[in-house]
């Protein structure tokens, strides 16, 4: 299994480029389903967390051609991924796919919205909580789907199509907002979505079904608004800058001090965790390219972090300050309001001899002046990379195992960390 070692203290400079967003990426390529013409994807994120839903869609008889690199490309920039879902061979999603990425349930709004019917595997357990799908169940069944559970498949059918309705999300889910957006765009009449999620990546997906036909106002806001169409037809979309890793580098630079262009970043898409860290004491400059983040000289003041759906403090981005204030001068708070069990790195945090007490959800870091290298486990995508952080900042060797989380979400980070002076490697095996 792959490790990645690094040896702390060198201070990040250069420039770092933001890849596209990976929790848009999925919906997006998901959305495909809809429509038996091509959807073209650009800037979509080289990733194991996007070659699993390839799977997953390659199943249903979905094409999906990935085109090389053309004259004037910079080497980072995403892929291209033309979906077309012309003939849908096969309406069920089995276990052996869905239980390796959550998200990929999500197919069962298109299949049912196109097909009439679809039966996919329930998801199964995760790393960070229960995280039931009786939200997205509950939407379906308002859009006029009957569905059942039998050998822990979800069997949907809505022989006469579905049928608009007035959706109300008693808790913000984006999974369910994604779900009921999907399915309403082909439902006959209006759909009403309230308490919708507004987190960034459903207005890129609203976007997107817009290009291909659908009829989507409100995307952005609680309430979104959706008239059916017979049909959506193909188009052509960009995936949005992924706002965790902008988060993400944007913490590690606060971390190991210096200053980073994070170049194709957009700071409406993370102005709260931009606030916390000018408050920790990074100056953050927007301009043409992106975003700009260093610091220099000064300590770490220590703040306190309350996660919440969009566009409150995401709780993707939890754990990296958690990594951030163990060095901060005072006592810091961070409280997890979305998952429960989100805070498995807190034991891997105390590895580096960082000072974090857990209450309920909320965790206590009281900073100390140096982290000491490790060798620590990753437990879950977000988590692992706080090890990372740590790490870039602790004096001496870390060593991180099981890094495949990190793999499902991060492009190439090696790479672009050590291109801004970082002691990071792969050991391969
Ligand atoms: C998505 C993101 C994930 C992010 C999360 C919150 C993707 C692929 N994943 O996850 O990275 O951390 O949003 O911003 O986009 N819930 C229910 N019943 C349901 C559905 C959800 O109770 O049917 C609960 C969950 O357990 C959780 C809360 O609602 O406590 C939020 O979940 P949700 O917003 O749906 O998260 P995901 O879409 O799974």
């Amino acid at each position: 299994m792959d490790r990645i070692r690094i040896v702390g203290g060198s201070k990040l400079n250069g420039t770092i480029p933001i890849s596209g967003a990976k929790n848009a990426a999925l919906p997006l390529m998901i959305a495909g389903l809809l429509s038996e013409e091509t959807l073209i994807l650009d800037n979509v994120p080289r990733l194991a967390d996007v070659a699993q839903p390839q799977r997953i869609l390659g199943n249903h008889g979905v094409d999906i051609m990935s085109a090389g690199k053309r004259p004037g490309d910079h080497e980072y920039q995403g892929q291209t991924l033309h979906i077309s879902a012309k003939n849908i061979i096969d309406t069920t999603a089995p276990y052996e796919l869905v239980s390796k990425m959550r998200a990929s349930f999500w197919v069962i709004a298109p299949l049912l919205a196109r097909m009439q019917e679809a039966k996919v595997s329930l998801p199964g357990g995760c790393a960070i909580g229960t995280r039931p799908v009786d939200l997205l169940i509950m939407a379906l069944e308002k859009l006029g789907a009957e569905l059942t559970i039998d050998g822990g498949y979800v069997i949907a059918k809505a022989p006469g199509g579905l049928k608009g309705a007035e959706i109300d999300f008693p808790k913000v889910t984006v999974s369910g907002t994604h779900v009921a957006l999907m399915a309403a765009t082909l439902a006959k009449g209006t759909t009403i979505i309230n308490n919708a999620a507004c987190e960034p990546e459903i207005v890129d997906v609203a976007d997107c079904l817009n290009k291909m036909g659908a009829r989507v106002t409100g995307a952005g806001t609680p309430r979104i608004v959706i008239e059916g169409v017979a049909k959506l037809h193909g188009a052509r979309h960009t995936v949005l800058p992924d706002r965790i890793e902008t988060g993400t580098y944007a913490m590690a630079v606060a971390m190991t001090g210096g200053d980073v262009q994070l170049s194709g970043a957009r700071p409406e898409l993370l102005q709260s965790a931009l606030d916390v860290l000018t408050q920790a004491g990074a100056t953050i400059t927007v301009n043409n390219d992106g975003i700009r983040v260093s610091r220099n000289g000064a300590g770490l003041s220590p703040v306190n972090v309350s996660t919440a759906p969009f566009p409150g403090f995401p709780t993707d981005l939890q754990a990296q300050p958690m990594a951030l204030m163990s060095c901060a001068k005072g006592s810091s708070h961070i409280t997890e309001t979305i998952f429960e069990n989100r805070f498995m790195h807190v034991q891997e945090l105390a590895r580096f001899g960082a000072r974090i007490h857990l209450d309920g959800e909320t965790a206590t870091i009281d900073g100390i002046a140096k982290l000491r290298g490790a060798p620590v486990m990753a437990t879950d995508l977000r988590a692992s990379v706080s090890l990372v952080i740590a790490g870039l900042a602790a004096e001496g060797e870390t060593m991180v195992n099981r890094i495949y989380h990190l793999d499902r979400g991060f492009e190439r980070l090696e790479e672009k960390l050590s291109a801004c002076g970082a002691t990071i490697e792969r050991i391969s095996g």
